[in-house]
């Protein structure tokens, strides 16, 4: 039986392999190799633990609380509107108090910071149609910074003080729309501040062919005045240098849509800095959203 025999010889190896008694090897090492082998990892992961930490370190003392050390610059920012409904859609129906009472609320709460007598409290009343630049001068800082008053009484019949339903019970909804922040943006030069303008959203037809529905979206109001986002409110410095920064808004009323139809309306900045929708980001400077207004 040859092969009983080499399998016990086989098995007999295994074990010299794990302990052998005659060398004293464990694993096929002896002890003071073993010891030898762990205080080498030991040192070497000591080392690169070590490394880690003084990269990480160095990264840290090189970062600055105030400002973001990268930053895309060429980014046109985006825009978003309020009240944001799922998908950006705002769809209600006159009659039904209900369906358009979420949207008041969320507007009642996004315009509360925007109280006048918050903004006096909190806020400059900084001369308009130029930057307010705080610059720090050297090594001196010039923190924290102060910021404009964007008074919500600026926004007219938008601001939920003079029509406390932004006039959704009319079936004439105002629609506010922000400009994302971008730190140090100047949107604008020569004292031109740069405005919102909507329309409606052109469709593709065809090959090339391009159509919109502009009579259904009616005529519209902005406010403040030329629907702008005011110079003085530029640059922006960051949360933690500008506390109290109150990011300007414009508000765009419906003034005569089309009822009981959908409306696909985009919005856009128009700016002699900033270029709106690029084909590389076609979110850029430009915000589209859906706006059926149902009368029962
Ligand atoms: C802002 O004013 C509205 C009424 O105009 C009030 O209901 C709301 O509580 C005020 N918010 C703050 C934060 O003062
Ligand atoms: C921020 O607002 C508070 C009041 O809410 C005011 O005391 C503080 O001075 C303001 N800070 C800056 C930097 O504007
Ligand atoms: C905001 O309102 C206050 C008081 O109503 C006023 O003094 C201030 O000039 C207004 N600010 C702006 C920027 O319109
Ligand atoms: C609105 O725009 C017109 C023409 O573009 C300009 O003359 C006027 O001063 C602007 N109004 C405000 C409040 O910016
Ligand atoms: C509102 O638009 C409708 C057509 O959709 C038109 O018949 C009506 O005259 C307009 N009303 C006003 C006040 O412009």
């Amino acid at each position: 039986m040859s092969g009983s025999k080499e399998e016990r010889k086989g098995s007999g190896e295994w074990h010299e392999f794990f302990w052998n008694p005659r060398t004293r090897e464990l694993f096929g090492r002896t002890a003071t190799s073993w010891g030898l082998i762990t205080l080498f990892y030991l040192i070497f992961y000591l080392f690169l633990a070590g490394m880690f930490a003084l990269t990480m370190y160095i990264m840290l003392l090189t970062l600055d609380d105030y400002k973001p050390t990268w930053q895309d610059r060429l980014a046109t920012p985006g825009m978003m509107i309020r009240p944001k409904g799922n998908q950006l859609e705002i769809t209600f129906t006159v009659s039904d108090t209900e369906s358009w009472d979420g949207f008041v609320q969320n507007l009642d709460l996004f315009l509360s910071p925007y109280n006048d007598s918050f903004q006096v409290q909190t806020n400059d009343d900084c001369p308009p149609d130029q930057y307010f630049i705080q610059e720090d001068s050297g090594e001196v800082r010039n923190n924290p910074k102060r910021s404009c008053q964007f008074n919500r009484t600026m926004l007219g019949d938008c601001s939920g003080v003079l029509d406390r339903f932004y006039g959704y019970n009319r079936g004439q909804p105002c629609i506010l729309i922000k400009l994302n922040r971008v730190i140090g943006m100047l949107p604008g030069k020569d004292g031109e501040s740069p405005y919102v303008t909507c329309g409606a959203k052109p469709y593709k037809v065809g090959e090339d062919e391009w159509r919109e529905d502009s009579e259904k979206i009616g005529p519209l109001a902005y406010f403040p005045t030329n629907g702008s986002f005011n110079l003085m409110y530029y640059p922006y410095y960051g949360r933690r240098a500008q506390v109290n920064y109150t990011q300007p808004l414009v508000a765009v009323k419906f003034l005569n849509a089309s009822l009981n139809t959908d409306i696909d309306v985009e919005c856009k900045v128009i700016s002699n800095t900033l270029i709106a929708g690029s084909e590389r980001d076609k979110f850029a400077g430009r915000v589209s959203f859906k706006l059926r207004i149902n009368d029962k």
